[in-house]
């Protein structure tokens, strides 16, 4: 243990030593000391000032803010508040249609006639170190319906079954490793470099490892769930032709009709049946994950599927952790402008509008209690409101207290690479967009102390 030298203690040697300056100095020492734990992340001005010059109209000056009172989770519809545990799943159904009705729109259940057919079955996958497994999930059990490939990694050697982590991919599961082995993506994707008439080549393989790091989760005793989220409904917006909306929609479309969030959160659903059925994985404690516009999925997937049993957040911004409210960065019109596809026609009242939101993303969080929930926010990224994101998980920590588990072990948003680990996780980490591996130790670490594993 360390020693920690108190006061009285530097006071007595410094009497001995017949001066107070030794006093004196080690007072100033530990105010600075006190000082640096209160300290908290702020965003640089630099940024600041240069994103503002840049996107004329956004928003990334703190000061400008406008004043705002978020809904209180805990309030129900009836004018009562939830003060008992035993009250909150009724809230929680509550909240829930909210976000269906507003948000994101309602998506249909387990489709009857999927099916799931393993491809690939490799045991001495990654050097001996991986067994991989690829699986067709054929949602509607037809060759002519939508098809998501499913590529699970596991540890070999495990003895029983493994926690997992599941995310879906941005551009093909034969990206998030080199290994030759991983079916070559024949959906539909953005053309980019390597990327031919909306199909991928070759020359793709292994470009997303560096999101993807494998040996370290397969070391840490995990297993890695993929599938690529164009595989349940291509990220353009074609007015819900193609993907799951096409296979499963009947007649016209209400606005709170599932849009693509919904369908990819929908789709990790169905990859949890599929590793509900795998014995290698323990389906019960799977975390999901998503970064950007799949984090936001993530928190949707985790918040209407409590089977999930921790859900993970990485830079999700808008329409993810960050508060509408505040409107910083990113906001609701903007967002409804650029990707109308993303959420239910309904949201688009809200252009401007965010007050009259019936929810806030705070109550998107909330919906994860009482399992445990991690925001990660990237200093840089300010597009995704870094304190928006952390002031949300505040505003869900009653909720967690409510139903007895410790929430957010902080009132302050923490500084910079600071993680702090609760019921409710949170960073802002040093660096840009993006899902590095300094996020993924953490998440590895909050994973681990939840599940009671050691490293
Ligand atoms: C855009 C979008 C964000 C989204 C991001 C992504 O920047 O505005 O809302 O999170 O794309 O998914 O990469």
């Amino acid at each position: 243990m360390k020693h920690v030298v108190n006061l009285s203690e530097i006071a007595t040697v410094a009497l001995l030593a017949g001066t107070w300056l030794v006093v004196l100095a080690a007072a100033a020492a530990q105010g600075e000391a006190a000082e640096k734990r209160a300290d908290t992340w702020h965003a640089d001005p630099d940024l600041v000032r240069s994103l503002t010059k840049r996107r004329a109209g956004t928003l990334y000056d703190e000061a400008k803010v406008p004043d705002y009172t978020l809904p209180d989770p805990l309030a129900m519809a009836d004018g009562t508040r939830v003060t008992d545990p035993k009250q909150w799943p009724a809230r929680r159904a509550e909240i829930l249609d909210l976000f269906r009705t507003h948000v994101y729109g309602r998506a249909p259940g387990r489709p009857e006639k999927m099916t799931f057919e393993v491809f690939d079955l490799a045991d001495g996958a990654l050097g001996g170190k991986a067994v991989r497994r690829q699986v067709a999930v054929r949602f509607t059990g037809t060759d002519d319906g939508p098809r998501m490939d499913l590529l699970v990694y596991l540890p070999a050697g495990a003895k029983g079954p493994v926690p997992a982590f599941l995310l879906l991919n941005f551009a093909g599961n034969h990206t998030v490793h080199a290994d030759p082995g991983i079916r070559l993506s024949t959906s539909w994707m953005r053309n980019r470099s390597g990327v031919v008439d909306h199909r991928a080549t070759e020359k793709t393989r292994g470009t997303a490892a560096k999101r993807f790091p494998i040996p370290l989760i397969l070391a840490r005793g995990y297993a890695l769930a993929t599938a690529y989220y164009g595989d349940i409904d291509p990220d353009h917006h074609d007015g819900f032709k193609n993907g799951v909306h096409g296979a499963l929609d009947k007649g016209e479309r209400d606005p709170d009709a599932w849009a693509s969030i919904a369908a990819w959160a929908w789709g990790l659903a169905r990859a949890l049946d599929y590793l509900e059925t795998d014995k290698s994985v323990d389906a019960k404690r799977v975390a999901v994950l998503g970064h950007s516009r799949l984090g936001k999925t993530a928190l949707w997937a985790g918040a209407r599927d409590e089977r999930f049993a921790i859900v993970i957040s990485n830079d999700s911004g808008c329409g993810g952790a960050a508060l509408s409210r505040r409107a910083f960065g990113e906001t609701v019109e903007r967002i409804n402008k650029s990707f109308p596809h993303w959420f239910c026609g309904n949201f688009k009242k809200y252009n401007s509008k965010e007050g009259d939101l019936p929810v806030d993303q705070h109550m998107l969080i909330a919906l994860a209690a009482p399992r445990p929930v991690y925001v990660a926010s990237a200093d840089r990224d300010l597009w995704a409101d870094p304190r928006g994101e952390f002031l949300s998980c505040k505003a869900a920590d009653p909720v967690y207290r409510l139903l007895g588990t410790e929430g957010l072990p902080t009132d302050t948003m923490p500084p910079l690479d600071a993680p702090v680990m609760g019921r409710i996780g949170y960073h802002v980490r040093t660096g840009g967009h993006d899902l590095s591996e300094y996020d993924w130790r953490q998440y590895l670490d909050f994973a681990d102390k939840h599940f009671g594993r050691t490293k």
